[in-house]
């Protein structure tokens, strides 16, 4: 019988990180497939890169989850790698909280809808089509402001917490799905300031040389995922690798 195709996941897959790793992705991985989710349809750069990339649009509703999750398994593919890289910092009406008196029940609402509920219900949806044999490594992007031992200068309220509820459902699901499949890893991942929309308004503080291209840290991530031991199933890194504290 023929080796079901090995397969890269990305979800948020307009970010400009995620089109960095599917750009490396089809370079160094020539003969694996990609699916790719996005709000947005490809741009024409992820397009051109290789034919075998396939493109589909969710608004994140969870109808959308489901319904795109159950398409993926009905296909002969073994997802081996992925990638749920959506983050929202700030938008056109809000900027990070500095203060209390900043919060908002809205803003609350809409970081945590973003940063932590959509990635774990993609989860919720896509258990099914998880390996139970072979390799699978699922990467959420984190942040090390997610990180509350890191946490000493404040501010940032609600993209803080959204990465650290982020952090406990990631826990939470490799702890459940490690007692059926052995063979999936779960990486945290935090990327480092990198040169993304998202951080564009906060560049500005950012120590020379401590500002990554986002090929950079693609690269980065495809070799930490590629050399991620068995043990422990899950991490939470940097993008050198080195661990950061939950
Ligand atoms: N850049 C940094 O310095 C930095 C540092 C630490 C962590 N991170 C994390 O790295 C990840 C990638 O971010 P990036 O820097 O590449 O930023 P980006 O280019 O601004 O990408 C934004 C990402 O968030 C998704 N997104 C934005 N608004 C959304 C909404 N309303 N609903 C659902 N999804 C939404 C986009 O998904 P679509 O594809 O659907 O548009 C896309 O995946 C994020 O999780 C971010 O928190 C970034």
């Amino acid at each position: 019988m023929a080796r079901p195709e090995s397969t890269n996941l990305i979800i948020g897959a307009s970010s400009t990180i995620a089109k960095a790793l599917i750009a490396k992705i089809g370079r160094e991985y020539p003969d694996e497939q990609i699916i790719a989710i996005s709000r947005s349809a490809a741009s024409e750069h992820a397009e051109s890169e290789r034919e075998r990339i396939e493109w589909l649009i969710s608004d994140y509703s969870e109808q959308s989850m489901s319904s795109l999750s159950k398409e993926i398994q009905k296909r002969d593919v073994s997802l081996n790698r992925i990638f749920i890289c959506n983050g929202i910092l700030h938008d056109e009406e809000f900027f990070p909280e500095k203060r209390l008196k900043d919060i908002s029940l809205e803003v609350l609402h809409k970081r945590f809808a973003v940063n932590a509920f959509q990635p774990v219900l993609w989860l919720k949806h896509l258990i099914k089509s998880l390996p139970r044999d072979q390799e699978c490594v699922v990467t959420v992007f984190s942040a090390r402001v997610g990180s509350i031992d890191d946490n000493n200068h404040g501010g940032w309220y609600s993209y803080r917490a959204s990465k650290a509820a982020l952090n406990m459902l990631i826990k939470t699901a490799a702890i459940e799905c490690r007692r059926f499949a052995k063979n999936i890893k779960f990486l945290a991942f935090h990327p480092g300031t990198t040169d993304t929309p998202l951080s564009a308004p906060f560049q500005k503080d950012v120590p020379a040389g401590k500002l990554f291209s986002a090929d950079f840290v693609a690269d980065q991530l495809l070799k930490l995922v590629h050399d991620l031991p068995a043990e422990p199933y899950l991490n939470f890194l940097d993008w050198k690798g080195d661990p950061v504290a939950w």
